[in-house]
């Protein structure tokens, strides 16, 4: 539509006037309309649905907390460490906003993890969605890219033996192994090259990425529209005359004003663990991370922070040396393999149901098994290792693998209820 044939903004009370300026000239109204208030979405969203928007609400904090830190933070690692003591000690509210990033990047695996686990739930990764979930997969390995990175940034013991742990890694690929540790670290050890390189992934690329990856994956899910408890597609049943889903109610203001909701309860908690637990019993802050990097004594134990354990259990669980390959080369295998293997969910999953409702006892059996082992190896992760929690680190990561190496038979033969034809609750 040409732009003097829009219809002028009304409604806006004092507004009208530069709005309608602004309409002429920019796809003002029409992007609110598409991705808003006329943006129909299922009438039945529960708890799990709060955690998309409260994933975009700490990527905000993330990016506005790690600005105000940037201003004071010196990526040099002769005076790293000393530089975020200065924020902890000098710099006015410094210590509420290292605090709020620190915690932020938690809560934004709590948040990224729980939404996850909707989409297991109800097959939200499935078709028309494998695209929505693939850029979320995206995401999530952006996000792990973008935690590991800041990690480093402190320079504590912790900061410094954990990428020395996992840089390390990538030395047992065979024939490039070496040289690409070297290329990653900018060094033959972590360094000042190392931490140099970090920061800048850490504020400019990662960030960038993780934006638009967000705005891709917010597109892709309004071009084929929200999933549901039900998991059947409201699509299907719309009204006659006004092509509306008979079960969808406008994002905006229904959403909005629940995910508020959600928002208020979310700033409690978190303030909450910001101005009373911090460092969370040793989980968001490692108490190893309070003593500057030395890169001549090594800690006793090393473990990476809570929402990397469950890999790196699956890693330490590789304990033999088969087909001529070494222990830990399938170690960092599997590890690999434990993200990626996301990635094929949508045809991997064969159940003519889409959510947990409606589905037969075998997938539900399976997915919580598979969230126990996930927390087994979790926790198994944080310990020192010994020889039982290995044997049930192995178990846990045997099951870890069926779960997605055989849901193409169990979710095909398990007993569905049929799905109803409209949303119930
Ligand atoms: C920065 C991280 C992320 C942000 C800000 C984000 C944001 C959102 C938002 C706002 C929604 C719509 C509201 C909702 O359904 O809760 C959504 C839906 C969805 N997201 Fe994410 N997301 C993120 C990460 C991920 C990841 C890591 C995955 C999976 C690998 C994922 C998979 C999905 C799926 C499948 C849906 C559709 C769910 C449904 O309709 O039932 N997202 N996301």
């Amino acid at each position: 539509m040409a732009a003097t044939e829009k219809q002028p903004v009304t409604g806006a009370g004092p507004f009208n006037g530069i709005l309608t300026w602004v309409d002429e000239r920019f796809p003002l109204m029409a992007t609110l309309k598409s991705h808003l208030t006329e943006y129909y979405a299922p009438k039945n969203f529960n708890f799990w649905y709060y955690f998309g928007s409260l994933a975009l609400l700490v990527l905000v904090l993330q990016i506005a907390t790690g600005l105000f830190l940037t201003m004071n933070y010196k990526p040099d690692a002769t005076v790293a460490f000393a530089s975020v003591e200065y924020i902890m000690r000098d710099v006015s509210w410094g210590w509420l906003i290292r605090y709020m990033h620190s915690t932020g990047a938690s809560a934004f695996f709590v948040c990224v993890y729980l939404h996850m686990f909707r989409a297991l739930l109800y097959g939200s990764y499935r078709k028309p969605r494998e695209l929505l979930w693939i850029i979320g997969m995206l995401i999530f390995l952006c996000l792990m890219a973008e935690a590991f990175f800041g990690y480093l940034l402190p320079w504590g013991q912790m900061s410094y033996w954990g990428a020395q742990v996992i840089v390390n890694l990538f030395d047992a690929i065979p024939i490039i192994g070496p040289d690409l540790a070297i290329w990653i670290r900018g060094d033959y050890v972590v360094s000042d090259a190392t931490l140099n390189r970090f920061f800048a992934f850490h504020v400019i690329a990662i960030p960038f990425a993780l934006a638009g990856l967000v705005a891709a994956h917010l597109l892709a899910l309004h071009e084929v529209g929200s999933n549901n408890p039900d998991g059947i597609e409201i699509k299907k049943s719309k009204d006659p005359k006004t092509g509306i889903p008979l079960d969808g109610i406008p994002f905006h203001p229904y959403y909005t004003v629940k995910d508020i909701f959600g928002v208020s309860v979310f700033m409690l908690v978190f303030a909450i663990v910001v101005f009373f637990a911090p460092e969370f019993g040793g989980y968001f802050l490692e108490y190893n991370n309070f003593v500057a990097a030395d890169p001549l004594r090594t800690p006793l134990h090393i473990a990476p922070v809570w929402y990397f354990t469950p890999y790196y259990s699956i890693l330490r669980s590789f304990t033999i040396n088969f087909f001529w390959v070494d222990a830990k080369v399938w170690g960092v295998i599997a590890m690999g393999a434990s993200t990626m293997i996301f990635f094929l969910l949508p045809w991997l999953d064969r159940s003519p149901a889409k959510s947990i409702r409606y589905r037969g006892p075998i997938y539900k059996t399976a997915l919580a098994l598979f969230v126990m082992c996930f927390l087994i190896l979790g926790y198994l992760g944080t310990q020192p290792v010994s020889e039982g929690k290995t044997l049930i680190a192995q178990i846990c990561t045997a099951i870890y693998f069926l779960f997605f190496a055989l849901m193409p038979w169990y979710t095909a033969i398990d007993k569905c209820r049929p799905e109803p034809e409209r949303v119930t609750k």
